[in-house]
C-alpha cells in the first residue's frame, strides 16, 4: 500500500477500505506518512466527505493508535461530557461538580482554545498552582479517591487526533464532519468512560452552523459510541450568541464561580442543569430527566457541587484562596463599559465576532503554543431578544492594550445587530439525539 494511493482514491471522490484508513492512521502516528501527505488526505477528505462506515473506521483507527483506559477497574460508571467548541462555553467547570456532587463519578480530558473558541484548560489555569498535566496513574487515583478529574489529555491517548489537529489548524481543515466526529469520538473511546454527553453546537460561533450539519455529526457521533458500547446522547444546543455573559479566562471562572455558589446568568444555568440530567440518566443515578434534573439543583443549590469544586480545585495543586475571595484574580488594567448606541430590540449577539474581539484583547490564540492573557476578555450585558434602550451598558471590554481594545469594541458594536420590532430571545436547545 501507498499513501499516495489513498490520497489519490479519496481525491477522486472514492470510499476508502478499512485497512487503507488504518495503514494511513498507523502509517502517520509512527512518523513514515509526512505532514505534506497527510494535509493532502485531509484537503480531499473535507472536499469529498466520508462515509459513515469510513468515519466510523477512522475513529477506531485514531482511538487505537495509543492507549485506551479501562476505568471499569476504578469506578463502577464513569461519565464524560464533550463539547464541539464555542464562545463562553465554561459548561463544563459547573457540570462536572454538579454531577459529582451527586455521587457520580466523572473524569474529564479536556482541551486549550484555539481560534475563536475558549479552552477548558485556559479558563482553569487561571486559578494559580492548578495543575492540568496529570500522569495516567494521577487521574485513576484521584477518579476514585474523589470521583472528579479534570485535566488535560495524555499524550498516550489517541496520538493521532493530537498530531491531525495541530495539522487541521493550519491546512483550513478543521470544519469537516468526518474529521471532527473522529476526532471527538476517538478520544472519548481512547478516555475510557462508559457514558458520555456531547453538547453539539450549532450556529454563527460553530464549526457546523446549520442545524441539519450538527444532527449529523450528532447521530454518527452517537452510532460510533454505540458500536463500541458507550453510552452516548448528544444535545444540540445554540451557539449564534455566547453562552451566559463572560468571555475570557479568568471572567469566564469568575461566572463559573458564582454560578457554583447559586447565582449567574440564567441561560448558562439552565444549559447546564440540562446536560447533568442527561449525565445522570445515562450513570444510571436517575431514571428520568426530570428526576436528574432534581437531583442536580439540589446538588447546585444545596452547596455539594461547590463542596466538590473546592476538592477539585486543592486536588489539583490550585490555590483554593482564591475561590474563597475571588478578588484574588488578576483583574486587566483597562476596562471600559461601552453604551448602546440606539434604542431597540437586539437581533443579534454574533457569537463568533465576540469570540473573535476576545481573541484580539489576547484571550485566546492565533496558533497553538501562543501565550494568552487569562485577565482580558469581555462582558456583554444583553441577549438577543432584550429591548435595550440608548444609553444602557452593552458590553464591558477587559484589556491590557489600549490599542487592542479599541479594536475589540469596533468588533463588539459590529457583533450587535438591531431591530425595530420586538425579536423573539434564541432557544439554548434545538434537538436531542440519542440511540
Ligand atoms: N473538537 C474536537 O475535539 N475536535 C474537532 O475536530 C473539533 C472540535
Amino acid at each position: 500500500m501507498r499513501a499516495v494511493d489513498i490520497i489519490i482514491k479519496k481525491r477522486d471522490g472514492k470510499e476508502l477500505s478499512r485497512e487503507e484508513i488504518e495503514f494511513f492512521v498507523n502509517g502517520f502516528v509512527r512518523g513514515d506518512i509526512p505532514d505534506y501527505q497527510v494535509s493532502a488526505w485531509a484537503m480531499a477528505v473535507l472536499l469529498n466527505g466520508m462515509t459513515d462506515r469510513e468515519t466510523t473506521d477512522l475513529t477506531l483507527a485514531m482511538a487505537h493508535s495509543g492507549e485506551i483506559l479501562d476505568l471499569s477497574g476504578v469506578v463502577p460508571i464513569a461519565v464524560d461530557k464533550h463539547s464541539t467548541g464555542g464562545v463562553g462555553d465554561k459548561v463544563t467547570l459547573v457540570v462536572l461538580p454538579i454531577v459529582a456532587g451527586c455521587g457520580l463519578a466523572v473524569g474529564k480530558m479536556s482541551g486549550r482554545g484555539l481560534g475563536f473558541s475558549g479552552g477548558t484548560l485556559d479558563k482553569l489555569e487561571s486559578i494559580p498552582g492548578y495543575r492540568t498535566n496529570l500522569s495516567k496513574q494521577e487521574f485513576l487515583t484521584q477518579l476514585k479517591e474523589i470521583g472528579i478529574v479534570l485535566s488535560g489529555q495524555s499524550a498516550d491517548l489517541a496520538p493521532a487526533d493530537g498530531k491531525l489537529y495541530a495539522l487541521r489548524d493550519v491546512t483550513g481543515t478543521v470544519p469537516s464532519l468526518p474529521l471532527i466526529a473522529s476526532s471527538v469520538m476517538s478520544k472519548k473511546i481512547a478516555a475510557g468512560a462508559h457514558a458520555i454527553v456531547l453538547d453539539v453546537k450549532t450556529g454563527v460561533g460553530a464549526f457546523m452552523q446549520t442545524l441539519e450539519d450538527a444532527r449529523k455529526l450528532a447521530r454518527l457521533m452517537v452510532n460510533i459510541g454505540k458500536l463500541s458500547n458507550r453510552r452516548v446522547v448528544a444535545v444540540i444546543s445554540d451557539m449564534n450568541q455566547p453562552l451566559g455573559f463572560a468571555v475570557g479566562n479568568t471572567l469566564e471562572m469568575l461566572e463559573a464561580i458564582e454560578t457554583l455558589q447559586g447565582g449567574g446568568p440564567a441561560d448558562f444555568r439552565e444549559h447546564c442543569l440540562v446536560l447533568c440530567s442527561h449525565m445522570l440518566v445515562l450513570g444510571n443515578m436517575a431514571s428520568t430527566l426530570e428526576e436528574g434534573r432534581a437531583m442536580a439543583e439540589k446538588s447546585l443549590d444545596g452547596g455539594a457541587a461547590w463542596k466538590k469544586f473546592r476538592k477539585l480545585v486543592q486536588t489539583q495543586g490550585g490555590d483554593v484562596s482564591y475561590l474563597d475571595d475571588v478578588s484574588k484574580f488578576e483583574r486587566a488594567s483597562l476596562i471600559e463599559t461601552v453604551r448602546a448606541p440606539r434604542s431597540g430590540y437586539l437581533l443579534a449577539v454574533n457569537a463568533k465576532e465576540v469570540g473573535e474581539a476576545a481573541v484580539v484583547l489576547g484571550a485566546g490564540r492565533a496558533k497553538k503554543g501562543d501565550p494568552i492573557d487569562h485577565a482580558v476578555g469581555v462582558i456583554i450585558h444583553c441577549k438577543v431578544g432584550d429591548r435595550v434602550e440608548q444609553g444602557e451598558p452593552l458590553f464591558t471590554i477587559h484589556a491590557n492594550d489600549a490599542t487592542k481594545l479599541a479594536e475589540a469594541k469596533d468588533r463588539l458594536l459590529r457583533a450587535h445587530q438591531w431591530s425595530e420590532q420586538p425579536c423573539p430571545p434564541l432557544p439554548l436547545f434545538y434537538d436531542v439525539i440519542a440511540d
